[in-house]
């Protein structure tokens, strides 16, 4: 089987690096080709657009930016999806709105070609560790076919339905995720105002029922105001608009989720955007809250 990965950022470079430990051939693509250069010297195989890997590949992953981009990638000039092989499946592992995911479907399927939406759960550390959760839609004769793939990138692999499902549950998760992140910096915000040790309070929430585990993981950059990305807070930003676009579309009301996505806005344009996500604390302690 030849599979091709295209899309090699934060996580698509760490979970390219897992196939291509258990993959006898791994074919890549990335707009800024530098990125790839840990692959190659492992022996993944360089194509010079993404069309060109598509050729003769049974299997495409994508790990992509936003669904403009999945669009340009896939269907733009230089598109792979002309060029793939009748019958060959893309599994598009970026976080989409599950309505974007449907219709790219729609249009891969009249082209006899097979689609299915595999987002994860799980940042850079479980990326690199192949302790990904995948949230799977499409058919389940190509889910049977193809679980053993994102085995060696996951450590649990959900299939949830029709294709659109699995972009569903992402945006389901993640909409949790930017509001815990939200509701833990608010809380410290009014500890601090009502002059409360930081340290205790962090003592007190972290690890009690209270706070998100994923916090617990966070607690250093938090501290130590270090926001390396793991998960860039442009793309919570992006993911909340997408889950409350979504919700437009299913008539569900979420005002938590609203006010929540326009913290991120306003952290994004204080230039906090290539950030963590978890910066969105430092913006609500440092910009929203600065009392001097
Ligand atoms: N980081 C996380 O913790 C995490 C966790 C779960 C899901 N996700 C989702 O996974 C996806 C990737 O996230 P990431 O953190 O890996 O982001 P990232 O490091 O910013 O990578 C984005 C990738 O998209 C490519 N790209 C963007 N626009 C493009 C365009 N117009 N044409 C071609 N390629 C384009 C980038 O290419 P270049 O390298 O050339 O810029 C890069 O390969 C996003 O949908 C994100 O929401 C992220």
């Amino acid at each position: 089987m030849k599979i091709g990965f295209i899309g090699l950022g934060i996580m698509g470079s760490r979970m390219a690096m897992n196939l291509l430990k258990n993959v006898t051939e791994l074919n890549v693509y990335n707009r800024t080709k530098s990125k790839a250069d840990e692959l190659l010297e492992q022996g993944a195989v360089w194509n010079e657009s993404p069309a060109k890997l598509a050729k003769d590949c049974d299997v495409v992953f994508t790990m992509l930016s936003t669904p403009k981009a999945v669009g340009e990638v896939a269907f733009g000039e230089d598109g792979f999806v002309e060029q793939m092989k009748k019958g060959a499946l893309w599994l598009d592992c970026s976080t989409v709105n599950p309505s974007f995911s449907r219709m790219v479907a729609d249009s891969v399927l009249k082209q006899n070609k097979r689609f299915m939406d595999a987002p994860v759960a799980g940042s850079l550390k479980p990326a690199e560790n192949g302790e990904l959760v995948f949230l799977v839609g499409g058919e389940p004769t190509d889910f049977d076919e193809i679980r053993y793939l994102l085995e060696y990138m996951g450590k649990a692999i959900h299939h949830l339905g029709s294709v659109g499902k699995g972009s569903s549950a992402k945006m389901v998760v993640n909409s949790m995720l930017g509001q815990a992140m939200v509701a833990f910096s608010e809380a410290i915000a009014l500890g601090k105002s009502l002059d409360l040790d930081n340290d205790k309070l962090f003592e007190i929430l972290i690890g009690g029922p209270l706070t998100a585990p994923f916090i617990g993981l966070k607690e250093e950059k938090l501290k130590n105001s270090e926001y390396s990305p793991e998960f860039p807070l442009k793309w919570m930003h992006k993911d909340l608009n997408l889950a409350a676009w979504s919700a437009y579309e299913n008539n569900c009301v979420l005002p938590a989720l609203n006010a929540g996505k326009e913290i991120y806005s306003g952290a994004k344009a204080n230039g906090m955007g290539d950030l963590d996500m978890s910066a969105v604390y430092d913006y609500m302690i440092n910009k929203l809250n600065n009392k001097q």
